[in-house]
């Protein structure tokens, strides 16, 4: 065989052999997403308490965290410990938004979940985009991250999560109809494009656009962070609401998650054995959080849909929707999230309340 013909032969094998490796890496990628959750190993090795069988009933009793025999201490040293292995993967300050310098408008974007779908940076999203980030050089002491379990309900925490230095919220949650037990203050609130539809009626007339905006506005100098760029089906309620937010005066500072972010906290979570299908919300502020918070806690995060003593957990405490915490075909893998979360709790690593919160006297 000629010396020419030898060369573009093996040539071609490798380019062959490229393509299937990079086929392998995507499906690699496909089945992470997919894949059912099999023995999942305990975050820390060798203590078998936390592996429970059953995701159906709450791993333990709604007041072991606050009995005197388990009291809770924060260690500084494993939370820094965190942090440095977080920063290997992402770091909040910047991923925590994408900003004006990064595109213009027109620029194509493709989506986290489906990548073969598009869109463009259009002029109004990028009025909103930030020039810097809005978590740049900031450091609070304490944090409180509120999911949204009706577990919150009766709690009486409203207060507690108040005092502290940074209050993270999710999806746009109502807080005033339920603030003795929630609180009120905002630092960051996030909001999914869906919540636009499932609360705001797809903003379908004059009153339901008022609403959104008054909740908006209640949040005044809060970062609004909107994870735009996850899904296509989000396109219209993005630009919807960035649209009203350009035309009242609504003083928020809006964040766009990094198109990068998801990736880096699954991969930094599968790095410590936690194979997580996808992040809650909930779990992306916690591992964002460890940047820029010394002392994490955790409110109203309960996958369960009973507590301790078997009375009903609403999913949401302001809403009637229903979720299956252990279905395969649900996107996330709360459970397992929750075990990971109360393993850190018990390590010192952040604190996780489950229980009533005692009124000041
Ligand atoms: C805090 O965490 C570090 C790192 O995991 C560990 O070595 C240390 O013993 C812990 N301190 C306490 C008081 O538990
Ligand atoms: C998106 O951007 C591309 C390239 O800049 C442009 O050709 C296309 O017309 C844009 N589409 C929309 C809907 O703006
Ligand atoms: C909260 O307390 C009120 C009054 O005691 C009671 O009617 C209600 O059922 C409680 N809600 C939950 C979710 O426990």
């Amino acid at each position: 065989m000629p010396f020419e013909w030898r060369i573009l032969l093996l040539g071609l094998a490798a380019v062959v052999v490229m393509f299937l490796i990079l086929v392998d890496v995507s499906e690699v990628e496909e089945e992470m997403v997919k894949t059912r959750l099999k023995a999942v190993p305990s975050p820390v090795p060798g203590s078998r308490a936390d592996s429970i069988s059953a995701f159906s009933s709450p791993p333990f009793s709604r007041n072991s965290f606050t009995s005197p025999a388990s009291g809770w201490i924060f260690n500084r040293t494993l939370s820094s410990i965190i942090r440095k292995k977080v920063l290997r993967f992402l770091d909040a300050e910047r991923d925590i938004s994408i900003l004006k310098s990064t595109f213009k408008p027109g620029d194509i974007i493709h989506y986290v979940f489906d990548r073969q779908s598009t869109t463009n940076i259009s002029e109004n999203l990028y009025r909103l985009l930030p020039t810097v980030s809005p978590m740049k050089n900031q450091h609070y002491e304490r944090c409180a991250i509120v999911g949204n379990s009706g577990i919150l309900l009766n709690s009486s925490c409203g207060p507690e999560i108040d005092s502290h230095d940074f209050v993270i919220r999710c999806n746009l949650a109502p807080v005033e109809e339920y603030a003795e037990d929630v609180g009120l203050r905002s630092s960051l609130v996030t909001m999914n494009p869906s919540v636009v539809q499932r609360a705001f009626q797809d903003l379908s007339s004059k009153e339901w656009r008022q609403r959104f905006v008054r909740r908006l506005q209640a949040l005044s100098g809060s970062v609004l962070w909107i994870p735009a760029f996850m899904a296509k089906s989000g396109e219209d309620r993005v630009e919807w609401a960035v649209h009203l937010i350009l035309s009242h005066t609504v003083s928020v500072h809006a964040a766009f998650p990094s198109l990068r972010l998801l990736h880096a906290v699954r991969g930094y979570w599968l790095t410590n054995n936690i194979q997580i299908k996808r992040p809650t919300t909930g779990l992306l502020m916690y591992t964002m959080a460890t940047r820029f918070c010394e002392e994490i806690h955790l409110y109203g995060f309960w996958p369960f849909p009973r507590d301790s003593e078997g009375k009903p957990v609403k999913y949401h405490y302001y809403d009637t929707l229903k979720y299956q915490y252990t279905s395969s075909s649900s996107p996330h893998t709360m459970p397992l999230e929750f075990r990971t979360l109360s393993t850190l709790h018990r390590q010192g690593a952040l604190r996780l309340h489950t229980e009533t919160c005692r009124l000041p006297t």
